[in-house]
């Protein structure tokens, strides 16, 4: 098909079609600041990307711009094949751990259900049943549903945090945005989200994008890393990106990447240090 000329030209063939998120030359700025440009990331299906970086790097902005919410400054974004628009079906999102209001006049099930408002399947009993029926595989997916008629403030942090797994999952994602959700989890509840999202991964070929301060609890599933630090990054395997010389360049100061056992400690860069060492908020 040959599209017709415009005012724009001609369009580079920039973004790939197959990939679960292609990014093309992204630029994102805020007035005079821009916090990342001429960034590139194709996450192909079925792979597990985390990004990096200290507090105001830009990765929650990285992840809004997948979702529709903020919009590029330059560059291509296309996920799960088309523009990013809010409130797709095709992309599931998990936000940080916060504590509901325990007051709060929903149950576990309703909480889950808002994940599949986007595309709700007709009204009437079939449409009632049906939604019904996918939100109960995916309160059982999460391990949930003894808790589904349960007023979600009430629940426990791990158990509220399942159920947005559960929410994120109950519209059938092609991709999986993630934004710090093992924050302020303990270490069972932080390997349990992990293993709910990576499950999903090798079942359905989910694209995992996981924003994380701290890469241990997740550190077996990465695929690539993207690490971004003051509008300086760097993408590649795990092994490449999380190396002393690398990290010192990025931070621009001397940093040491340590393994110790099978975890990996950062020794050195202000954010850094703290996050990678605790997992805490830095
Ligand atoms: N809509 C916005 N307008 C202006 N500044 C913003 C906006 N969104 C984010 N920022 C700024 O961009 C920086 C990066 O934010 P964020 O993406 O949340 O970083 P991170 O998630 O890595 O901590 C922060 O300094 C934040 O204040
Ligand atoms: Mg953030």
């Amino acid at each position: 098909m040959t599209l017709p000329s415009t005012a724009h030209g001609t369009r580079p063939p920039a973004t790939t079609a197959a990939a679960a998120v292609s990014l093309r030359a992204g630029r994102l700025s805020f007035g005079e600041r821009t916090l990342w440009s001429g960034l590139d990331l194709d996450v192909e299906p079925g792979e597990f990307v985390a990004v990096l970086g200290p507090n105001g790097s830009g990765k929650t902005s990285l992840v809004r711009v997948l979702l529709g919410l903020e919009t590029l400054s330059a560059g291509e974004v296309r996920i799960a094949g088309r523009e990013p628009r809010r409130g797709s079906p095709h992309i599931g999102y998990i936000p940080q751990q916060k504590a509901l209001d325990p007051d709060l006049p929903l149950r576990g099930r309703d909480l889950v259900g808002l994940g599949l408002d986007g595309h709700r399947p007709g009204i009437g009993f079939r449409g009632r049943r049906m939604r019904r029926a996918r939100v109960d595989a995916a309160l059982a997916a999460v391990g949930g549903t003894s808790y589904a008629d349960a007023p979600v403030g009430r629940l426990s942090g791990g158990e509220q945090q399942r159920l947005r797994v559960a929410q994120a999952l109950v519209g059938d994602p092609a991709v999986l945005l993630c934004d710090e959700p093992l924050l302020s989890l303990d270490l069972a509840h932080q390997a349990s989200v992990t293993a709910l999202i990576d499950r999903r991964r090798q079942a359905a070929g989910t694209a995992v994008v996981f924003v994380t301060h701290e890469i241990n609890p997740i550190l077996p599933l990465v695929d690539r890393v993207l690490y971004l630090v003051d509008g300086r990054f760097r993408i590649g395997r795990t092994d490449e990106v999380m190396t002393s010389t690398v990290l010192s360049e990025l931070y621009g100061t001397e940093v040491d990447v340590l393994r110790v056992r099978d975890r990996l400690v950062v020794v050195g860069a202000d954010g850094a240090d703290a996050a990678h060492c605790h997992g805490d908020e830095a």
